[in-house]
């Protein structure tokens, strides 16, 4: 950790020695949002697709953005280089900058940008071979889901209830429906169809699980983008979570009842095999060209 280099307002420099004012927005109010970009063997994992959701979540709190696409690109990748790690998960954040401390948005503030890298390891095999337990939380978090806000304190409270549950995430329920987890994106599998929830206010239009999608149907897998009731998921052959830290986990266990046959299922199988493939044609460069 001690040698991790990070940056902040243009500059690069050791996690230890960035600084940033107690006034800043963004530890006073939470006013800010951010990005998890995975980035393997030096190459950004779907780049493109990140930054238009770091834009899209921007213009949902009304900041505009600090750095054009190509400079996101540049800080991005001269930070992932100035790390050791082969495989990353770099995080940036931006806030409406230092202000006195008033609600209102300030006349005249520079936004606040960070980033820093941490090393991305695989999942640990034992996780792929039993799959990981979640419990069902009713969602207790706000009507914009979709902004990738960095007031994460409902999310912190609802992942630290289902650890204290021994279980690695909570699936979240709102009006009768599973929408989506604390930390990541939603699937089942259901008389052999793959599901997940529409993208609306209630979750983060997730990167890995627009992938997920993508691959499923470049593969004939079928797949609808619905909703998903509570007693559908508690039915459901598979559940899955996604997420660009976590990639594709397959939930064995939900509540006090075993998912399925209580090991990861045959189309989890499937695609984390296509996941993989994907990632290694991004290491060599051909993944981000193959697809459009
Ligand atoms: N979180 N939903 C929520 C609430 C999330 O926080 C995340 C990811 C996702 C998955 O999105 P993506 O596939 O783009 O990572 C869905 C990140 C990893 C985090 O907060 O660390």
């Amino acid at each position: 950790m001690n040698e991790s280099i990070v940056y902040l307002n243009g500059e690069f420099l050791p996690l230890e020695e960035a600084k940033i004012p107690v006034l800043d927005r963004g530890f006073i109010f939470g006013d800010g949002v951010y990005e998890v970009i995975p980035c393997y063997g030096g190459r950004l994992f779907r780049l493109e697709e990140h930054l238009r959701r770091l834009q899209y979540s921007l213009d949902g709190i009304r900041l505009r953005n600090p750095l054009t696409p190509a400079e996101w690109k540049e800080m991005l990748q001269r930070l992932a280089e100035a790390n050791p790690a082969e495989d990353q998960s770099l995080y940036l954040q931006v806030t409406r900058g230092v202000a006195g401390r008033d609600h209102r948005f300030p006349e005249k503030s520079t936004p606040t940008v960070f980033a820093m890298s941490k090393p991305l390891p695989p999942a640990p095999p034992e996780l792929l071979e039993r799959g990981v337990a979640a419990i069902t939380l009713p969602d207790i978090r706000w009507q914009c889901c979709h902004i990738k806000a960095i007031s994460l304190l409902p999310n912190v409270l609802l992942r630290q209830q289902a650890l204290e549950a021994g279980a690695d995430e909570a699936i979240l329920l709102r009006d009768g429906e599973a929408t989506e987890g604390a930390a990541s994106n939603l699937f089942i599998v259901e008389a052999g169809v793959l599901i997940t929830p529409p993208k609306d206010h209630r979750l983060l239009p997730g990167i890995t699980r627009d992938l997920v999608v993508e691959l499923a149907r470049d593969a004939g897998i079928p797949c609808q983008e619905r909703t998903v009731t509570e007693s559908e998921l508690r039915a459901a052959q598979e559940i899955w979570i996604t997420s660009s830290t976590r990639e594709i986990l397959p939930v064995t266990r939900l509540d006090d009842t075993v998912v399925g046959k209580g090991r990861p299922g045959e189309m989890w199988q499937r695609m984390y095999q296509l996941y993989q493939r994907y990632k290694e044609r991004l290491r060599t460069g051909e993944a981000e060209t193959d697809r459009r």
